[in-house]
């Protein structure tokens, strides 16, 4: 049985695969139509969502499946006290396959020991998101045409954002990637993430904390919001969260053929002013994930067109 918790629980030839299919499926959605019929997804949410939730369910209806769900850990029996183990092992007999999201890093792996289907990882505490790191790779590679050789920038809450650990974990796998890092001291990249993806493998990176500095050396610039739900104190969220907003001002610095991503939501990191510049893509970011989490689904399931 297929789990997905960390994104390296993916081969890159997997995940070749997964962008295949994803293009297959942009192309001539109605073959999929029916692919999952009398399947069921269970979406479990824990934590907030609007992207990943909706995107998944959305999936798993294109794909002719159904779908069932909560939203917030509120209006599930968590809040009576359930356990993680114990609402899996239950929801497992009710659905094929469960996507969940977790406040708590390493739910997931509890997750696996009482599940008798397919575990996916919408997100755990300040951890990983390998769905997002999917999404993002289909992005880069339709808007660069290529995963490798790529000079990445991530700005912002490298510390608690889950989406730039899981994106550094899969793009370290690919030939001629450089890292730039770009965030708040406070806010650095965990040690974890730093060795066993970066230094480890001997990628070759460089830290800052001035985005105006680098932003014209720079294939793709990935901006991330500082999280303020993993703060242990408000002040120290509001003194930190504006650190960089991206202006139409900075973009002028950056490369013609940069690409501006962000797994969103955006709060103040992106001005909307530079929404229209034709080097934003975190919208179609974000459509793609529907196209690939479409894609990875089937997979799981084991099912073919
Ligand atoms: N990118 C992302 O995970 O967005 P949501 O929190 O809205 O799912």
């Amino acid at each position: 049985m297929k789990n997905l918790i960390n994104i390296l629980d993916l081969s890159v030839e997997e995940i070749d695969s997964l962008i295949k299919v994803a293009d297959d499926i942009i192309a001539d959605p109605e073959k999929y139509n029916e692919v999952c019929r009398h399947k069921i997804l269970a979406t479990l949410f824990f934590e907030p969502s609007t992207r990943t939730r909706l995107s998944f369910e959305s999936a798993m209806l294109s794909l002719g499946g159904q779908v069932l769900g909560f939203s917030e850990a509120s209006s599930s029996s968590a809040a009576k006290g359930e356990s993680v183990a114990d609402t899996i092992a239950v929801v497992s007999g009710y659905a094929d396959i469960i996507a969940m999201r977790h406040p708590k890093e390493g739910a997931p792996h509890v997750a696996l020991t009482r599940s008798t289907v397919p575990i996916i990882n919408a997100g755990d505490g300040g951890h990983f998101h390998p769905t997002q790191t999917l999404t993002d790779l289909l992005t880069i590679s339709h808007e660069k045409g290529r995963l490798n050789n790529l000079k990445i920038g991530v700005c912002g809450d490298l510390k608690f954002g889950r989406t730039v650990h899981s994106l550094i974990a899969a793009m370290s796998r690919y030939t001629g990637i450089e890292f730039v890092l770009i965030s708040p001291v406070e806010l650095k990249l965990p040690s974890f993430v730093k060795k066993d993806y970066i230094k480890d493998k001997g990628i070759p990176y460089y830290q800052s904390t001035n985005l105006d500095d680098v932003i014209g050396d720079l294939d793709i610039l990935y901006m991330t919001r500082v999280q303020r739900e993993r703060f242990f104190n408000e002040e120290d969220y509001l003194r930190l969260k504006d650190s960089y907003i991206l202006t139409e001002e900075k973009m002028k610095k950056a490369s013609p053929d940069l690409r501006v991503m962000h797994p969103l939501p955006r709060v103040n990191e992106i001005s909307t002013a530079v929404d229209s510049d034709p080097r934003a893509c975190y919208f179609k970011q974000a459509r793609y994930g529907k196209f690939i989490r479409m894609a990875l689904i089937m997979d799981m399931l084991g099912v073919t067109v």
